[in-house]
């Protein structure tokens, strides 16, 4: 059999669209989010709330007990139906299925009960954040204000976003620590985005951007997440701040995004391919060396090379004699990928001064000595959880 080597990444092509951050880095941190299921947000809204607090568990790095996430739900009565955890599998499920109590909106109950929450469980190691996200104003502001006070001598950070135009922006500024720390969203559509934003806040992140950019709805994992174009050849990687970059396969392949890498055309199926047009061209060029080109042959783009001495020209759409296209002598290839000991279905990928754990995708292990993950090791690896979070 062909040995297959997945090209993982070229990390010639690096470049940062924005400001490199800090992002999570190494801090440590437990986040509640205590979230209004009052009778004012209907299901459509509530589903759009589950969709925003995905983005914790997707984004924040959680591991061990440095960092963990969970939810409380205020209504007329409150309740913890996700307790702190860094289990990102078992924190998304149980996201989904998140209860919406449909009563009142009681939230000085509700920062009782996560002040309690924290004092119960949580860790003096870790900074404590409460982001409270309502549509409306509490039932009983002067206890609320008070349940916020006792919050912020207990040096919990609490963020106050507030959905629409039922809120009360003075008791919005009474609850949040600080006035930063007020977030407002015109409506449940913008808040995805601004809880990104709340994110970056928690992860230090000074490079806040929170447009609806190519990259919303993007689902980040350690602050990384990827998205096709609408070039087959291409994907985006996003980052924490939905600041993204558009990307180059090598030649010969697709994005794959079910694998998230670059994977060889034919093993992806692309439905943009150039050469899947009901009238496709015999040959074409995209971005490569002077000598590549693509021909299609039965709706598929297979890689061609000029002879040597020639180059494509893409007007003409064969290859004719060219003394500027000499093969180039190999780069040294920097490989910004390590191996992890002891774990062969993981590798360790180094963005721009930081650090993040890839999985390898399934029937493959990371193979430092292509900088690739490779079917060439023997693995039993299997597709891992992270692949489920991209979506
Ligand atoms: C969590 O990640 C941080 C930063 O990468 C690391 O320093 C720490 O040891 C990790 N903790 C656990 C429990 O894995
Ligand atoms: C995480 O949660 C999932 C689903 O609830 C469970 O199957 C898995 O064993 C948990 N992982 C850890 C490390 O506890
Ligand atoms: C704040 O905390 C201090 C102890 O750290 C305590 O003496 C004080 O009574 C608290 N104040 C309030 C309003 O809870
Ligand atoms: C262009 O591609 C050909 C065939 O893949 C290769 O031999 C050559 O070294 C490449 N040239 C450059 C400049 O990368």
């Amino acid at each position: 059999m062909k040995e297959l080597i997945l090209l993982v990444l070229v990390a010639a092509q690096y470049s940062i669209t924005h400001a490199q951050s800090d992002s999570c880095g190494d801090q440590r941190f437990d986040v509640i989010a205590l979230v209004d299921g009052s009778a004012s947000i209907d299901q459509a809204d509530f589903q759009k709330v589950r969709n925003s607090l995905e983005m914790f568990p997707a984004s924040l790095g959680l591991n061990g007990t440095d960092r963990r996430f969970g939810v409380a739900v205020f209504s007329s009565n409150v309740e913890v139906p996700i307790p702190l955890s860094s289990n990102v599998t078992a924190l998304m499920s149980d996201i989904a299925s998140l209860q919406q109590p449909r009563g009142f909106t009681n939230t000085a109950l509700g920062l009782t009960r996560v002040i309690e929450e924290f004092e119960n469980f949580g860790i003096p190691e870790n900074k404590q954040f409460i982001i409270v996200i309502t549509d409306g104003k509490s039932a009983r502001k002067t206890a609320t204000l008070a349940a916020a006070l006792r919050a912020k001598n207990m040096s919990i950070s609490v963020f106050a976003v507030g959905v629409g135009n039922g809120v009360d922006e003075l008791e919005l500024a009474g609850i949040a620590s600080d006035s930063s720390q007020v977030i407002k969203a015109d409506d449940f559509d913008q808040l995805t985005p601004k809880i990104v934003g709340v994110i970056a806040m928690v992860c230090n992140d000074p490079d806040v951007v929170t447009d609806d950019g190519p990259c919303f709805g993007c689902i980040l994992r350690n602050g990384i997440g990827y998205l096709p174009t609408r070039d087959c050849d291409k994907f985006l990687q996003c980052q924490l701040s939905l600041a993204f970059t558009v990307k180059q396969c090598p030649f010969g392949t697709h994005w794959d995004q079910s694998a998230l890498t670059c994977n060889y055309i034919g093993k992806v199926n692309c439905r943009n391919d150039v050469c899947t047009a009901p009238t496709p061209p015999a040959t074409y060029k995209t971005n490569g060396n002077c000598s590549q080109y693509y021909q299609c042959v039965n709706g598929l783009s297979h890689t061609r090379t000029c002879p040597e001495g020639q180059s494509y020209n893409d007007v003409l759409g064969y290859c004719i004699p060219n003394s500027d296209c000499k093969p180039e002598p190999p780069v040294p290839k920097a490989c910004h990928m390590t191996a992890i000991l002891n774990e062969p279905c993981f590798y360790n990928w180094n963005v721009y001064g930081l650090v993040y754990k890839m999985p390898c995708p399934g029937g493959t292990a990371y193979d430092q000595s292509v900088c690739a993950c490779s079917t060439s090791v023997f693995t039993s690896c299997t597709p891992g959880e992270q692949f489920n979070l991209i979506k």
